[in-house]
């Protein structure tokens, strides 16, 4: 069997498999950017035409139907990250093929990322990091880079799942109210009916974090930050007339995905003095990057660094490869996104 992996992974991948798995090590070959090479990733065409069983890939990676089906005998796809919105589940299940995520080890980083991106945006760092580097600072000024308040603020949090309810207790941990939305565009609160929104009102209650339908939450929040995945119904959540119903004083962050927020609406009103600034660390169509959102001196921008510790990227890879490794020896993993396609329907005879 050969497990192609996308990309190189802050671990060895033969090494862990051959530690972890010992008894199927053999039977596993591994396909990736060899050692010595000064690249960073194997194109996606080489993995496909490995005619792999097991795919490692990258959120950057989109793995279509098409591709699948240039995968004869793939079982399974292992993405190193959270979000899936680079992968077509839908197919993937329809041919049986098994798609895993790496979940809780990214949780951490994202939040505090989110928490680093709201403080720069709240006190307007960057600005002040660029007065500084120009030379053209003349001095301690009394009205100089006036921010916004953090402590007593209210944070409206638009997803309460696993990064969501920890930057709920971040925030609140700031001396922050916290809010919530859940991430459909209904924006009712949740009900009882769904079991991820009851888990979400459990956590909620637990946090003490209260539920409101998303237009209240945009009109009442300071801050308000994006935690939801990026799927059909999500897709630009955040338009016109939603960015509109914030207040002049809010602030925006988006640690999610680019395609949750109309980013030429988000210019608009930011450069109308109807909103005060944003943090943002994903775009529409990355690496790409609008040259009004570039322009734009109050956002505080990051090149996608949400899960960027050290720890948490080496643990994504591990959980990556432990899950590839386990559907081609035959269990089931436990990071398993879409349960239908278990057990995987290609196997090689
Ligand atoms: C990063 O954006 C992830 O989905 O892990």
């Amino acid at each position: 069997m050969k497990l192609a992996v996308t990309a190189r992974l802050p671990v060895d991948v033969a090494g862990r498999l051959r530690a972890t798995a010992p008894d199927a090590a053999a039977a596993i070959s591994v396909l990736g950017v060899p050692p010595d090479s000064p690249a960073d990733r194997l194109p996606l065409d080489e993995a496909i035409a490995a005619d792999p069983d097991g795919l490692l890939c990258l959120l950057r990676d989109r793995i279509d139907a098409e591709v699948m089906d240039r995968c004869p005998h793939l079982q399974v796809i292992a993405n190193v990250a959270v979000g899936l919105d680079n992968i077509d589940v839908a197919a993937a299940t329809a041919r049986g093929i098994c798609v895993t995520n790496t979940p809780d080890v990214l949780t951490e980083a994202t939040a505090e990322l989110t928490i680093g991106l709201l403080f720069a945006a709240a006190r307007r760092l960057p600005e002040g990091e660029r007065l500084v580097r120009s030379g053209a600072w003349q001095g301690w000024a009394l009205d100089q880079l006036l921010g916004v308040p953090i402590a007593g603020a209210t944070l409206g949090i638009i997803g309460l799942g696993r990064i969501g309810q920890k930057v709920a207790a971040l925030g609140r941990a700031l001396g922050m109210r916290v809010v919530y939305a859940p991430s459909g565009r209904g924006g009712a609160p949740p009900s009882s009916s769904s079991s991820s929104s009851s888990s979400s009102s459990a956590a909620a209650a637990a946090l003490g974090v209260a539920p409101l339908p998303l237009p209240d939450l945009l009109a009442t929040a300071d801050f308000v930050s994006l935690h939801c995945p990026l799927t059909a119904e999500t897709r630009d959540l955040l338009d016109r007339a939603a960015l509109a119903r914030m207040k002049p004083t809010a602030v925006l962050l988006n640690t999610a995905r680019g395609e949750l927020l109309d980013e030429d609406a988000l210019c608009d009103q930011l450069e109308a003095g109807r909103l005060f600034a944003a943090g943002l660390d994903v775009y529409r169509g990355e690496p790409h990057i609008s040259p009004r959102l570039l322009a734009c001196p109050r956002i505080a921008l990051a090149p996608h660094l949400g899960s960027a510790t050290t720890k948490a990227r080496t643990q994504m890879a591990e959980l990556a490869i432990d899950a590839a490794v386990s559907v081609l020896r035959g269990h089931a993993p436990r990071t398993l996104v879409n349960q239908a396609a278990w057990p995987p329907r290609r196997r090689r005879p």
